[in-house]
């Protein structure tokens, strides 16, 4: 297994600045930025462009997000935004009658509103799971109350793998399971996971995973990636692009419009999805994230990450559960004396860059960051704690 030193150097990071902030947007690698660049000169003599190049960098960012969560080409979508990616999941999702659908408290905005709008179409009621705060380790209580949650009236699940505010890890496996047996859908929000930490598909009961391409992905605003399990092939997208089309490839007839889409999940791409200069940065950051390996990167987080877990212990700040966490993101509960944003103020006067999500601070680690910025930070909190 490859073991990972810190990657700062392919970055173009300022000198003397702390960006704990990868689980917000990720900063672009070098060689991105210089395909991106080589995108946009192309851009100048169109005449360049081939029928093929339409297809051709697609289907290889296709092929490295299967590579990523270990599934075929044919089940991934190349979508803009999540919240396009659950609109097209949920569209397919039929409701159980006096149904209702389950997500966790402080979900998303993408994933919530998309399954507030399909409770509303669909007569099924929405059902939030609650974590009971009260509890020290919020984690293992968290999961069993949402796997207990799931029942013969479950009409689908959807929810965060990770937790986007404080980095709880959920037991997709158990929940997945759970929603096999009383058949209900599961649709995840992995993008606070994938790229991150090592994750396999073919291990879980998950019929659709979404996920944002600008954070541990190393991809650019405005590109995310889908997972549709087979069931979903049959279903009906939410735009009708004429790329998504058997006969797309063929443009000198493309008005012999043909009702067949590809197969797959291809019909659930978005409009245009070539994307020129995006999907340049996307796919290099995909190769990169492949080339580290997810595995890799989580135990260089786990390097970054213990030392500032244990000082937040020691003073009483961190309480969950290592089963229930993870390396890359953690969430600073202050103590009450403390005002969030004043504090997080003061981190910016001293070049630390990090999240306030509601009352907390949320630090992120990626392989940009070094130990010397940890150690730094470190000696912050001792002193400002
Ligand atoms: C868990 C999670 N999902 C989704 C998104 C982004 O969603 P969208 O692509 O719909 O803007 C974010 C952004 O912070 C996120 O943290």
């Amino acid at each position: 297994m490859m073991n990972l030193e810190c990657q700062k150097e392919l970055f173009t990071l300022t000198e003397g600045i702390h960006y704990f902030n990868c689980a917000s947007k990720s900063p672009l690698l070098k060689s991105a930025e210089l395909l991106a660049v080589k995108a946009v000169q192309y851009q100048r003599h169109p005449f360049h462009l081939k029928d093929v190049d339409f297809f051709s960098e697609v289907e290889n960012v296709k092929e490295e997000f299967a590579k990523l969560i270990n599934t075929s080409k044919n089940n991934i979508a190349i979508i803009p935004s999540v919240s396009y990616g659950f609109a097209s999941m949920l569209k397919n999702v039929s409701p159980k009658d006096n149904g209702h659908a389950l997500t966790i408290r402080d979900e998303f905005p993408s994933g919530y509103y998309a399954l507030e709008k399909w409770c509303i179409d669909n007569s099924n009621s929405l059902k939030i799971v609650n974590p009971i705060l009260s509890e020290s380790e919020v984690g293992k209580s968290w999961n069993h109350q949402v796997v207990e949650s799931i029942n013969d009236d479950t009409s689908v699940v959807l929810m965060s793998a990770i937790h986007w505010i404080n980095g709880l890890k959920f037991d997709i496996q158990a929940i997945g399971k759970k929603c096999k047996n009383v058949g209900a859908k599961l649709l995840i929000d992995g993008t606070q996971m994938l790229g991150a930490m090592p994750f396999d598909i073919s291990k879980y009961d998950i019929d659709g995973i979404v996920c944002g391409g600008y954070k541990w992905l190393f991809g650019p605003y405005s590109v995310a990636l889908a997972y549709f399990d087979d069931a979903f092939f049959n279903g009906k997208p939410i735009e009708e692009s004429w790329m998504n089309r058997v006969n797309a490839r063929d443009f000198k007839n493309l008005t012999n419009y043909n009702d067949n889409y590809l197969e797959g999940a291809s019909r659930y791409c978005v409009g245009e999805t070539s994307n020129f200069i995006l999907m340049a940065i996307l796919l290099e950051g995909l190769k990169q994230v492949n080339e580290w390996t997810p595995y890799a990167i989580q135990n260089y987080c786990a390097k970054l990450m213990s030392p500032v877990r244990e000082i937040m212990i020691k003073k009483g700040l961190y309480t969950e559960a290592e089963a229930f966490s993870v390396n890359h993101i953690l969430s600073m509960q202050l103590p009450s004396s403390i005002d969030p944003t004043n504090f997080k103020q003061k981190l910016e006067e001293n070049k630390f860059f990090v999240s306030q999500r509601g009352n907390a601070l949320r630090l992120s680690f990626n392989v940009f960051n070094s130990e010397d910025e940890v150690a730094k930070f470190i000696s912050f909190l001792s002193v400002n704690i």
